[in-house]
């Protein structure tokens, strides 16, 4: 892990995938005071609720930490802006492309751009686009996903671009043992979500711990797109009534493409907006039926509530032993 710590700046190779309304500062806070690295969820916040949640971090730890800007954010820049004037170390951008400028203004801030790589060929762009680092994530993952799986994305991936910038692998990693499996191939580190979701700091609502621990890892399914014409990245969340939800708002949305009433892009950010709704339904206000429980297949690994620090020290445990067992002295 001494690429992925040397460039994090903290003591274990473990990066805490944001995840929005879940990663906010006490999560955070407590993954970088774990020695691992918390990132910021920014998800749909202002600029002044970035401002103040980087702010609150800060306060609970004096650990390096990140934060987590989707590309797609109207205010994309301010957000950069809000990063830079906390002087924020490592800016992961997420969800598709960056616009143009947004590295550069990235760079000039003394921050370390993170991009997400969905393909070989978007890896080798990015880098040539000056990225310092790069997380490959499959489509075992929780929330938004791409096609591909995490064990497919390593093998197509690190082998050409490893040596270049310390990549990140995320999407079903549980166990320590994975994560030993994904260094020995080459990443500089990992990145996790679903793991740290029941940890005794995630302010999550007892309720979205509950359905955690609870389900298996059939449980974490992806939405399903409805109309040809409304192309909706899908997302893995547990099975429950907001799938006949979804379905809803795709045919709403679809109606008012029909009738004319609204663009594409407005379509799609009505789509990204009912997301945004719904999870915070589940993990704010608990109600886990009619919200949407986003979850990776690595739920079913999470089997109790417990301090982030215990979560942190049993996988790098679990790790040590599989690489000890492997190379013997
Ligand atoms: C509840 C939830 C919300 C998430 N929200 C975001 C998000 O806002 N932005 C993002 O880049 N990734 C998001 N993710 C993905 C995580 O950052 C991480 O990459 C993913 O959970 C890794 O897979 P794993 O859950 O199998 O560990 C989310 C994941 C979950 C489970």
């Amino acid at each position: 892990m001494a690429r992925g710590t040397a460039f994090l700046g903290c003591e274990v190779a473990i990066l805490g995938g944001a995840m929005s309304w879940v990663s906010e500062r006490n999560l955070v806070a407590a993954i970088s005071n774990a020695g691992g690295f918390g990132l910021i969820a920014c998800g749909a916040m202002t600029a002044d609720l970035l401002d103040a949640e980087i702010a609150g971090t800060k306060a609970l730890t004096d650990r390096p930490f990140g934060v987590n800007l989707i590309t797609m954010h109207p205010d994309l820049f301010d957000l950069i802006a809000v990063c830079a004037k906390h002087k924020v170390g490592h800016v992961v951008l997420a969800g598709g492309l960056p616009p143009r400028g947004s590295l550069e203004a990235i760079r000039e801030s003394g921050a370390k751009v993170v991009c997400f790589a969905p393909a070989l060929a978007m890896a080798k762009k990015l880098i040539r686009s000056g990225v310092d680092a790069l997380v490959i994530e499959g489509m075992e993952a929780g929330g938004h996903i791409g096609p591909v799986a995490t064990s497919v994305l390593a093998q197509e991936i690190l082998p050409e671009v490893a040596n270049e910038v310390p990549v990140f692998v995320a999407g079903g990693i549980g166990r320590g043992e994975a994560i030993a499996a994904y260094l020995e191939m080459g990443a500089a580190g990992v990145q996790l979500g679903s793991r740290f979701v029941c940890a005794t700091e995630s302010i999550a609502h007892p309720n979205f711990k509950r359905a955690f621990i609870r389900a298996s890892a059939r449980d974490a399914i992806t939405s399903v797109q409805i109309d040809p014409r409304l192309p909706v990245i899908p997302v893995r969340a547990l099975k429950n009534a907001s799938t006949e939800l979804f379905t809803a708002k795709q045919r709403e949305v679809a109606q008012q493409l029909d009738e004319g009433r609204i663009e594409m892009a407005e379509a799609q950010l009505q789509i990204e907006r009912y997301w945004a709704g719904a999870l915070r339904r589940a993990v704010i206000d608990g109600d886990v039926e009619h919200g949407s429980v986003m979850a990776g297949q690595s739920v079913g690994m999470v089997k109790a509530e417990e301090p982030v620090a215990a979560i942190i020290a049993a996988l790098t445990a679990e790790a040590e032993a599989a690489l000890a067992a492997r190379h013997p002295r």
